[in-house]
């Protein structure tokens, strides 16, 4: 039984401030408990305003590192990189900004590097903060040949590669994604999101659970921990 908490506000300004406001109290608590926190971070335009106002806060920016939560197959000064959008924000800050590809063209190897990256952080994440596309992904977990891969990679497996098919209008092209089991390992998980249409869709996907069409309602079937919503209109 998936545990959702949502926390509807009446502004994305009042969403901002109570979601930096949360995320610097986990890096505070992760900080203090044991010396560092790790944030996989959503892409997409929904966090932005959110982010730029974290990166704002007095805190230990120097114990944090920030990874992509996904990251597409472009070019780290592609203005669709998502680890390009997290190190304008954070650096600055103090934090350590780890992009998750390099130059390797073919998806899955893509997806092996960068769960190699991953490897070598300590884990898990203090927070995974997920958006959700109009399509009910979330993440880079999408229909598509390697959807099942990223849904039931095992839990030692922490990102892979994923072709979605269709390809998202945002951004169509290959993607490497935390999996299903990496993002369940969060000791917070987080999902961040606005509007009617994608209100309505996730909490229909979050009823179907493990039957849901959506890749959102798949990845949170399984969740053992309680998942925090913050939405707004
Ligand atoms: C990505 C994101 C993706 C995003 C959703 C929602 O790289 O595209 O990580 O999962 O969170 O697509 O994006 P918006 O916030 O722009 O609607």
């Amino acid at each position: 039984m998936i545990e959702a908490e949502w926390w509807d506000y009446d502004s994305a300004e009042e969403m901002a401030e109570a979601v930096a406001g949360d995320v610097g109290f986990i890096i505070e608590s992760a900080v203090e408990a044991r010396g560092e926190a790790l944030l996989a971070l959503a892409g997409g335009s929904t966090p932005g305003p959110i982010y730029r106002k974290l990166a704002e806060a007095k805190l230990p920016w120097k114990r944090v590192t920030i990874i992509p939560g996904d990251e597409r197959l472009v070019p780290l000064q592609d203005k669709l990189s998502n680890a390009r959008a997290l190190a304008e924000t954070f650096l600055k800050s103090g934090a350590r900004v780890v992009p998750v590809t390099g130059d390797i063209a073919d998806y899955r190897l893509a997806g092996n590097s960068a769960d190699a990256r991953l490897q070598d952080l300590k884990w898990p994440p203090d927070l995974v903060w997920l958006g959700m596309g109009g399509d009910g992904h979330t993440a880079s977990i999408f229909p598509g040949p390697d959807y099942e891969d990223a849904l039931n990679a095992p839990k030692a497996r922490r990102m892979v590669g994923v072709m979605p098919d269709p390809l998202p209008p945002e951004a169509p092209m290959a993607r490497v994604t935390l999996t299903r089991a990496a993002i369940l390992s969060a000791r917070t998980l987080m999902i961040v999101l606005t509007g009617e249409a994608k209100k309505q869709l996730l909490e229909g996907a979050i009823a179907d659970g493990q039957s849901s069409r959506y890749p959102i309602g798949r990845v949170l079937a399984e969740a053992e921990q309680p998942i925090d919503i913050h939405w707004c209109p």
